[in-house]
């Protein structure tokens, strides 16, 4: 296992409750970081499978601690502007600063587009995509104030680089995700802070459950098309993609900016 050196830093996790935000926010705390461990903590913006409740928040917040790192964990809805706003100056006030921003909040609800109802259309570009934009602009602003540089990381998906069928709009936002992780990372670059995006295959997570109970009938056909979405035969597990954020956000990727780093078990080289 590469060794990382996060001692001193703070790191804001979206969607940290569970699945991938809690494994980042328990890597980045295993290499000596604090976390703020966020996320919305209610089911809502169209999600047709439970998101996850304060209580997993909370013990998210104990696996960050028993790893070794202090933990603040705050509800905080990535589509909300003010509750980001309110959140990210929490966060200052009790670490100081912000040093990397992973953001991973994210929900994907099943539907052909041409049955899409704007409901689930509009929240899944909020939370996806919007949310991306929000926190980055507030996470953003401290960090030049700052002066310091810093770390973005975005997560985006094997649907930010091809077709996810199915899932049309989660595919929209997902490569919107890319677009804006370049835009960011050439209006940043001047501050020394890096952006970059993640982009998994199926990973082993309550969202992939979610996704498969939700796969309705006459969806059938378009499920079908998925194919093989992995080269090996095992699943991806959180940590395999906490580690590409441990990477990208550690001194070692101090000139990596404006990538879309695949963590796909060879999906996309298909
Ligand atoms: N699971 C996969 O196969 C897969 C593959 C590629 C990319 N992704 C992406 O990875 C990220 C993490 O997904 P996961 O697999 O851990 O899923 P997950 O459903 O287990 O976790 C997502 C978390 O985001 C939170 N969340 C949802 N909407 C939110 C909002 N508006 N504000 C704040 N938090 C919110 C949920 O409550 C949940 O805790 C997402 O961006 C997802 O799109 C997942």
């Amino acid at each position: 296992m590469v060794t990382y050196d996060f001692d001193g830093k703070t790191v804001l996790v979206t969607g940290a409750a569970r699945g991938q935000g809690r494994s980042h926010a328990v890597r980045f705390a295993e290499h000596g970081a604090d976390v703020v461990v966020t996320d919305v903590c209610e089911t809502k913006h169209g999600s047709r499978y439970e998101l996850s409740d304060e209580s997993d928040l909370a013990d998210t917040v104990d696996a960050v601690e028993d790893a070794g790192g202090d933990a603040l964990g705050l509800r905080m809805d990535v589509t909300d502007e003010a509750e980001v706003e309110g959140a990210v100056e929490h966060a200052i006030d009790e670490f100081g600063h912000i040093d990397v921003l992973a953001n991973n909040a994210g929900i994907a609800p099943v539907g052909g587009l041409m049955d899409l109802d704007e409901e689930t259309w509009n929240g899944t570009l909020d939370v996806v995509l919007k949310g991306v934009w929000l926190c980055s602009k507030h996470v953003g602003k401290h960090m030049i104030e700052r002066g310091e540089g810093g770390r973005i990381v975005n997560t985006s998906s094997t649907a930010g680089l091809v077709a996810s069928p199915g899932l049309g709009h989660y595919t929209a936002a997902k490569h919107g995700v890319i677009g804006l992780t370049k835009a960011l990372a050439t209006e940043l670059a001047e501050y020394g802070i890096t952006v970059n995006a993640v982009c998994p295959t199926a990973v082993d997570t309550p969202m992939t459950g979610g996704i498969v109970e939700t796969i309705d009938e006459d969806l059938g056909e378009l499920a079908e098309q998925s194919g093989t979405d992995n080269l090996f035969e095992d699943i991806l597990q959180p940590e395999d993609v906490s580690n590409a954020f441990l990477w990208l956000s550690s001194e070692d990727a101090q000139f990596v900016t404006g990538i879309a780093l695949p963590v796909d078990a060879g999906a996309t080289a298909l």
